[in-house]
């Protein structure tokens, strides 16, 4: 199972998402591949917000190494899941899906906790440290629920 995250920037919601993701499916024992990368270009090649490495760096989770890149049409045929962190993102997504197929990878992070809701993860970029954590939250409780699916045969 390949598995891609993917926010606006790619320093801050998706880096995250992708160590949290990571983490956990190593702690489950699931070989699980993560990766992360932005629809914008705006922070290609930087590593990720500090607040992001800190509250990461808060629960165990080292994403200091991660190097932002943009997403490309060329992901849909790497990646199994993509998991959009807004509605503006997901959008951004399937405008650039080749096939229907591809559309069906895509999928809001939270709608693993609310499938029937169209619920964001919220940009934290202009708010304050706590927003971090509620983010990483929020994240640790969609990745958890999404690896409880994921078929152990499937890895
Ligand atoms: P992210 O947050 O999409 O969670 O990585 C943002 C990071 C940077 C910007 C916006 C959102 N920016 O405008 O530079």
């Amino acid at each position: 199972m390949k598995v891609l995250m993917v926010c606006l920037g790619n320093i801050c919601r998706s880096p995250l998402a992708e160590g949290v993701m990571r983490h956990l499916a190593a702690e489950k024992g699931l070989e699980v591949q993560v990766d992360s990368c932005g629809t914008a270009d705006y922070h290609v090649g930087d590593t990720p917000d500090p607040r992001a490495i800190k509250v990461a760096a808060n629960h165990g989770i080292d994403i200091s190494q991660h190097l932002g890149r943009q997403f490309s049409a060329a992901d849909f045929k790497q990646f199994d899941r993509i998991f959009a962190m807004d509605t503006q993102n997901y959008k951004d997504i399937i405008a650039m899906a080749p096939t229907r197929e591809d559309i069906d990878k895509v999928q809001l992070m939270m709608s693993a906790v609310y499938p029937k809701e169209k619920i964001n993860v919220p940009d934290p970029y202009y708010r304050d440290f706590d927003a971090f954590e509620e983010v990483y939250q929020m994240l640790h409780t969609a990745c958890t629920l999404f690896l409880t699916k994921v078929p152990v045969n499937e890895g």
